[in-house]
């Protein structure tokens, strides 16, 4: 296929590299994550990602991104991806969906999980464990030889398994020495069609998934992306190496 010879190849030197960024962006996941609680807002999170990262000499990838205002993206309950930090308080009962890059040494690194904030409804938290689950299906299929369309084609049927829908106007991405390279990872599609993967080929997967239609709207902000039908919305990523031996999860 045409496509696979614009798909870089990364030296296992250079996935070394961005190891060490994805390590450093979940260890920045885990201070957000002891920080989220009733009554804090998404600014202050924000604020606590950005100081992290620059203290350990990284940079944000998304400030400044296209224009894109802050560290994170911190998108509450019906919003799917794109929610700006702010003065919003999160609530007992919410799911927070945190998106956060960084560059360390040249090399991207990109994650996003969903939080419930406290106590949450018994279909919240199924719709978190189902989006986990269908990132980790989605992950399992990083292997040399398989189709990426297998790869999608396994989040999709984890989430409509579940009766969840899954978003299709946003979709996962290479990732490297740029934030964004081709190919686009789709989150839904036809097992055995597509790109073939090779060793070196680094790719962020983010399956978005709603409890009701996949259909999507943006705010007037012009960034969050919320749910057409105003029905939860949860959103995984992980940044992950296709090896030799089968995936290699950056950031975990
Ligand atoms: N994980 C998202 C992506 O890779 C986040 C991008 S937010 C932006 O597309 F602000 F950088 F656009
Ligand atoms: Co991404």
């Amino acid at each position: 296929m045409i496509q696979s010879s614009r798909i870089e190849i990364k030296s296992p030197k250079e996935i070394q590299r961005m190891s060490a960024a994805g390590k450093l962006l979940r260890a920045v996941f885990l201070e957000l994550e002891k920080a989220i609680q009733p009554g804090i807002t998404t600014g202050e999170l924000d604020q606590l990602a950005r100081r992290l990262i620059e203290d350990a000499g990284a940079i944000p990838a998304f400030l400044g991104y296209q224009g894109y205002p802050a560290t994170l993206c911190t998108s509450v309950n019906e919003e799917i991806v794109h929610g700006i930090p702010g003065r919003r308080v999160l609530r007992m009962g919410d799911i927070v969906a945190i998106d956060c890059g960084l560059i360390l040494g040249g090399f991207y690194a990109d994650s996003a999980y969903t939080y419930p904030v406290g106590d949450v409804t018994p279909v919240a938290a199924r719709l978190i464990e189902v989006t986990r689950c269908a990132l980790n299906a989605g992950i399992n299929e990083m292997r040399p030889d398989n189709r990426l369309g297998t790869l999608s084609a396994a989040i999709q049927k984890v989430v409509e398994d579940a009766g969840f829908s899954v978003v299709r106007e946003y979709t996962g991405h290479g990732i490297g020495r740029a934030l964004h390279e081709p190919p686009q990872v789709l989150n839904f599609g036809t097992p055995g069609t597509g790109l073939r993967l090779r060793p070196g080929m680094v790719f962020a997967i983010e399956p978005m998934v709603n409890v009701g239609t996949w259909k999507t709207r943006v705010l007037d902000d012009d960034w969050t992306v919320v749910t057409a039908d105003g029905s939860l919305s949860a959103h995984f990523e992980h940044t992950v190496a296709v090896t030799e031996n089968g995936p290699l999860v950056l950031t975990a």
